[in-house]
């Protein structure tokens, strides 16, 4: 295709979809899925299903992407053009859009979180009771709203520059920035006293915690919205990396780069609270929570929770970008223009978060399985969306792909090409078949 737009290389392509891989779902939700499952336990689980299901399906994704040279629709239905499970790139234009919704919403937070920060290191005050300034804070009618049109501005802006311009030098910047900020705060948590707890929770198995079948659930749906699986963003950076650079190394770091991003963060999260004689179990509000209670009491507090709140908020910009990027690039694959597929999608996303936003406030009576609105639509994602969309893609990528197309397409050469395609076409759909069907009582 022509004059589509391009990475400027393989360099460019892996920082901007490590980005979208690292961000909230590594230390926002890694941290409290990982705290409500049982800790060590959890990390196995969740480093086999990355390993089994996630790495073979982002590869998966990745060459679709490639081999299409077009948005995620194109990408879906390149193994078979006829057959109606090319739809799932529709689901995932959809899905990319639900998720940005309310992803932008808790990174609104991170936003606010970060200028309170700012504003107590300027003024060398201590920060503020911690419990009550977030209930305050997610109750009021506006702010979070707010928040959430800050951050979703600034995705808009990244994602408006295009693809080399916007995306891929944001990345280039904030990236090395990220690995940087985490090992920092990593180092500095495992350095207070009484922080070995806090590193034996995260590392030390806990058998017991593997006869339950929520664990597994869990374990998959964080590494599909960690690798950020399964909603067209691998498939539709994909899209914009020239024939030539070769896929699997890049699959790899992209992996491994995430799962140790996860694992860094842990390590300054867990031993910060244990240190704290603070509970990880704590769903949803542990970083905005039990973290700022932390870091109300450590020494230099004020300055490390600046600079955690600057690696969330930094971090979900880069993922932001990619999620709205999924339908940004369908929409100009319809032909219109990156500024008005921008200004369009941004504003829906804008008009979709509010229902999230408003979810602690005006509208916190209203429950979904006993859940608040936001809780709720994120677990539907984690646990059904996204596995649901995986499993399509799977047999996709697995059965109605021609086997020597696939095999050249990924690149990993015919021993390694044999296992990748007994993983997509057996391993994933099984897998993702059990633990759905276990978590609905049907297996
Ligand atoms: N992977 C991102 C994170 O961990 C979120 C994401 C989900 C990105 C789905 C793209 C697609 O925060």
């Amino acid at each position: 295709m022509n004059g589509r737009e391009q990475w400027s290389g393989r360099l460019g392509f892996i920082l901007a979809t490590l980005g979208s891989a690292v961000g909230l779902g590594n230390i926002w939700r890694f941290s409290y899925v990982a705290g409500e499952n049982g800790g060590g336990a959890f990390l196995l689980v969740y480093i086999g299903a990355v390993l089994a299901v996630g790495l073979p399906l982002l590869l998966a994704e990745l060459a679709m992407g490639r081999a299409a040279q077009g948005d995620v629709t194109r990408a879906f239905a390149h193994p078979a053009p006829r057959n109606p499970l090319r739809h799932v790139g529709l689901l995932a234009v959809a899905g990319s859009i639900l998720i940005l919704s309310y992803y932008s919403v808790i990174a609104g937070w991170t936003l606010r979180y970060l200028a309170t920060y700012a504003g107590d290191l300027a003024a060398g005050r201590p920060a503020a009771d911690a419990a009550a300034d977030f209930a305050g804070f997610i109750a009021d009618p506006l702010a979070p709203l707010a928040w959430h049109v800050a951050f979703m501005l600034l995705t808009i802006l990244v994602t408006a520059g295009g693809i080399r311009r916007g995306i891929e030098s944001a990345n280039r910047v904030i990236m090395p920035l990220l690995g940087l900020t985490v090992i920092g705060l990593a180092a500095y948590a495992l350095s207070l006293p009484g922080a070995g707890a806090g590193v034996a929770f995260l590392l030390m198995p806990d058998w017991s915690a593997l006869g339950e079948p929520r664990v597994y659930l869990a374990a998959l749906g964080q590494a599909f919205f960690s690798l950020g699986l399964a909603m067209g963003v691998l498939a539709t950076y994909g899209g914009y990396l020239a024939r030539g650079h070769r896929l699997p190394g890049a699959a790899v770091a992209i992996t491994f780069g995430d799962v140790l991003f996860a694992l860094v963060a842990g390590l300054a999260i867990f031993p910060a609270v244990f240190a704290f004689g603070m509970a990880p179990e704590q769903g949803p509000a542990l970083a905005f929570v039990v973290l700022p209670e932390v870091f109300a009491r450590m020494p230099a507090g004020v300055l490390f929770g600046f600079a955690f709140f600057a690696l969330l908020a930094l971090a979900a910009l880069t993922s932001a970008i990619s999620l709205l990027e999924v339908a940004v690039a369908w929409a100009m694959g319809l032909g219109l223009r990156r500024r008005t597929a921008v200004a369009g999608v941004g504003t829906l996303v804008l008009l979709l978060g509010i229902p999230s936003a408003l979810s602690f406030g005006v509208l916190a009576d209203v429950t979904l399985d006993g859940r608040g609105l936001l809780d709720a639509i994120d677990h539907m994602v984690s646990d059904y969306l996204l596995p649901i969309a995986g499993f399509g893609i799977a047999v996709i990528a697995g059965w109605l792909w021609r086997r020597d197309e696939a095999l050249a397409e990924v690149e990993l050469g015919p021993r390694l090409g044999r296992l990748w395609r007994l993983a997509v076409r057996y391993l994933a759909p099984a897998v993702i078949a059990l633990i759905l069907l276990r978590s609905l009582g049907l297996a």
